[in-house]
């Protein structure tokens, strides 16, 4: 018996960083996992990795921004697993790093539209099928940044800010229904993500070393860390949390 036989597991932005190690993850311990990205290339080398190696997962491209496609990604998972247990809200990205005053208001909605609308489309449109189904967990996957911004990147960091707001709310509006929120906040990783947040393809070693000095624990996130504090918070064990977030930060935040 493994923690998730047979759940039914949503994943936005699984086609790299830290969506592909928690689909795995989830793949792994028995989820029937419906990778989703708005790149159709790596979500397609997603799904054919995985199932290569036997895992239980299918795929529905969709940009989380818009309405009609949260819609139907949702629809293709009832569609191709019966319903949904654990939506991971995950698909985000920043602006390139400047200061405030400096961004473009066009920079500003982008990320917002997002990380926060996103977020709040994911939830509308799963939440229903949960309730249908008994119950469910929702992980939004927010930043130590929201609690411990640095500088640079500052609405990115408010629209976390955002989700764990909606987190908490939200927690409190679905507990009668047997629904959890969660969210975990993950300090610097050498994603794709930071190829757009610093204009870099991968992080230098003096970039690296910056970023290192202000973690306690001397390193920086690795997917595997996010996919096991989701996983955490998804199965039974978490059974009791909601309206909260853990800091997968190596100590940045404290
Ligand atoms: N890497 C970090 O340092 C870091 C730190 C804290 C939080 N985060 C958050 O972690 C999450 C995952 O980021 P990552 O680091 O794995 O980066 P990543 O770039 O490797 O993964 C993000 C994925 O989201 C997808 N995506 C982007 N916009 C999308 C949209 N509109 N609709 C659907 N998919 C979309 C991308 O195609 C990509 O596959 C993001 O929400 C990010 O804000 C990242």
């Amino acid at each position: 018996m493994q923690r998730f036989d047979g759940k039914r597991v949503i994943v936005t932005g699984a086609g790299s960083g830290f969506g592909l190690a928690i689909a795995t993850r989830f793949a792994e311990e028995g989820g029937r996992v419906m990778l989703s990205d708005i790149n159709e290339d790596s979500l397609g080398q997603a799904l054919e990795t995985l199932r290569a190696g036997g895992a239980d997962v299918a795929a529905s491209p969709c940009n989380v921004a818009e309405e009609a496609q949260i819609e139907a990604l949702v629809a293709a998972t009832v569609e191709a697993f019966g319903g949904v247990d654990v939506l991971v809200n995950n698909a985000g990205y920043s602006h390139f790093q400047k200061l405030m005053w400096k961004i473009e208001v066009e920079d500003f909605d982008a990320v917002f539209a997002v990380n926060v609308r996103g977020v709040f489309l994911g939830c509308k449109h799963v939440i229903p099928v949960m309730i249908e189904g008994g119950g469910g967990a929702i992980i939004n996957i927010a930043s130590v940044g929201a609690i411990a911004p640095r500088p640079g990147v500052t609405p990115y960091n408010a629209t976390k800010g955002a989700v764990l707001t909606m987190t908490k709310g939200l927690a409190l509006e679905v507990a009668r229904h047997n629904i959890r929120v969660c969210a975990v906040n993950p300090v610097a990783a050498d994603t794709g993500f930071m190829k757009g947040a610093m204009g870099v393809d991968s992080l230098d070693e003096e970039a690296t070393q910056r970023l290192v000095q202000t973690i306690p624990r001397g390193r920086l996130t690795e997917p595997k860390d996010v996919a096991a504090a989701v996983t955490f918070l998804a199965s039974e064990d978490g059974d009791f949390l909601t309206g909260t977030a853990i800091n997968v930060d190596g100590g940045r935040s404290v």
